[in-house]
């Protein structure tokens, strides 16, 4: 078989990437490992920026975003019981979407099947060759089979895991990296959300965020240690500790019921540099990762492809091929203020038990200023939203 584009992975980049391909009119073959089911049953993140609400508008995907997705003009901020609203729309005159990751997945996986695009899932042995020629390869097994993909160029958006970046010879990338020595510990529930806007709080006891998916659906997280097991957190444990982490107002309005997920996720910050190695480009969680506090891991993988999807088109259409050569380094700067904002917000909002008084002492100063100061609420707004760089940059 032969396509212009393969793109590895069937995740919110993949099947992006796919989407904007399509539009302009180039082939492209997405090879998925797992089953489509297996992929949507992935609870994962919920918040999406005004810039990929409106590229998801773009490729004719935003119906039933607008429809069920809820807008959020605002987040609260809660320090040790103490509340502070950030105003999104009246700081930056932006807002968020609140929309889950599953259901942003299923929109692009129905509108590729509905186009007849062809994504092959259930892709075994997913191996990936000559990509620093002019022919690259790609070679997977299914059913028994062996099949191979001729191709222009490869896309790697298989996440964190996935074959793409491990097939870059040592030596030619390099990596940076923070693990947090601790996790998220999440529960899915069908009862309404305890307030109508998100709340991140940060308590002594550790960091816990009241999230939603719907007007009936809620997604809490509570900070966990790394050895803990997700066996050992019965409902009732987990809605207490969420409880002691709130303020004693919102802790009183929680309505718990029995969870439908509950898992925990490991806390990261890691970037590979380059994204790009001859006609092989890294995207999404396989090119960087952030911890969950600025609900950015999703939109980063979004803005890559948006950026690769156009250089893309413009090197297929055999316009130019500066696209292409400037991705890398374009993408690395929005990675970068990214991978600062998560880390920060991180930093803030968790509690590290080998901190000493004088770290705990600038959190409590961190917020103070948030408190005091318009100006730092607007940087918090102007980065949780989506930073635009200003004309130039
Ligand atoms: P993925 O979604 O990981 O998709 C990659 C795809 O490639 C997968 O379908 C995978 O099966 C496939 N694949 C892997 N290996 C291969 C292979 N060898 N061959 C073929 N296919 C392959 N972000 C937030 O903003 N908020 C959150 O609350 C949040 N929670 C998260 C919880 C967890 C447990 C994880 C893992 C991530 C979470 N994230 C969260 C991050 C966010 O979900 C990711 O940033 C986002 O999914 C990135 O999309 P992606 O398409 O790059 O990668
Ligand atoms: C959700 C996850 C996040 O990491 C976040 O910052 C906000 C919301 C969520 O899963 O709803």
């Amino acid at each position: 078989m032969r396509t212009q584009v393969a793109i590895i992975g069937a995740g919110p980049a993949g099947l992006t990437l796919g989407r904007i391909l399509e539009r302009a009119g180039v082939d492209a073959v997405v090879i998925e490992r797992r089953s489509a089911d297996y992929v949507l049953g992935r609870i994962r993140a919920g918040v999406l920026e005004q810039g990929s609400v409106d590229l998801l508008r773009r490729l004719g995907v935003g119906e039933r975003m607008d429809r069920e997705g809820s807008a959020h003009d605002g987040a609260e901020l809660s320090f040790d019981g103490e509340r502070l609203r950030i105003d999104f729309h009246e700081l930056v005159a932006r807002r968020v979407t609140v929309y889950g990751q599953t259901e942003v997945t299923r929109d692009l996986m129905e509108a590729r099947e509905a186009s007849g695009a062809l994504t092959v899932y259930g892709a075994e042995d997913v191996a990936l060759h000559d990509f620093d020629g002019e022919r690259p390869r790609v070679t997977y097994r299914k059913d028994g089979a062996s099949h191979e993909i001729r191709c222009d160029f490869i896309a790697g958006c298989d996440g964190f895991h996935g074959v793409s970046r491990a097939s870059v010879p040592h030596g030619a990338l390099s990596v940076f990296e923070r693990v947090y020595p601790f996790g998220w510990l999440g529960v899915l529930v069908d009862e309404p959300p305890v307030a109508e806007e998100l709340i991140y709080a940060h308590h002594q006891r550790g960091f816990a965020l009241c999230s939603m998916r719907s007007r009936t659906r809620s997604r809490y997280y509570v900070q966990v240690g790394m050895e803990e097991k997700v066996e050992a957190w019965s409902d009732d444990r987990f809605y207490d500790e969420l409880r002691r982490r709130l303020d004693p107002e919102t802790a009183e309005r929680l309505r718990t019921g029995p969870s439908i997920e509950k898992s925990i996720a490991p806390l990261r910050s890691f970037v590979a540099e380059p994204l790009r190695f001859g006609r092989l480009f890294l995207t999404g969680d396989a090119a960087h990762i952030v911890p969950p506090t600025g609900a950015k891991g999703l939109n980063m993988a979004i803005h890559d492809v948006a950026v690769l999807g156009a250089a893309l088109e413009e090197c297929c259409g055999e316009r130019s091929s500066a696209g292409i050569d400037a991705y890398s380094a374009r993408v690395l700067r929005n990675t970068w203020r990214t991978e600062r904002f998560s880390w920060w917000m991180t930093r803030l909002l968790h509690t590290y038990h080998d901190e000493d008084a004088f770290t705990r002492r600038i959190q409590r100063a961190d917020f103070d200023y948030l408190c005091a100061s318009r100006v730092a609420r607007q940087s918090l707004a102007e980065n949780y939203t989506g930073f635009v760089p200003d004309a130039g940059q």
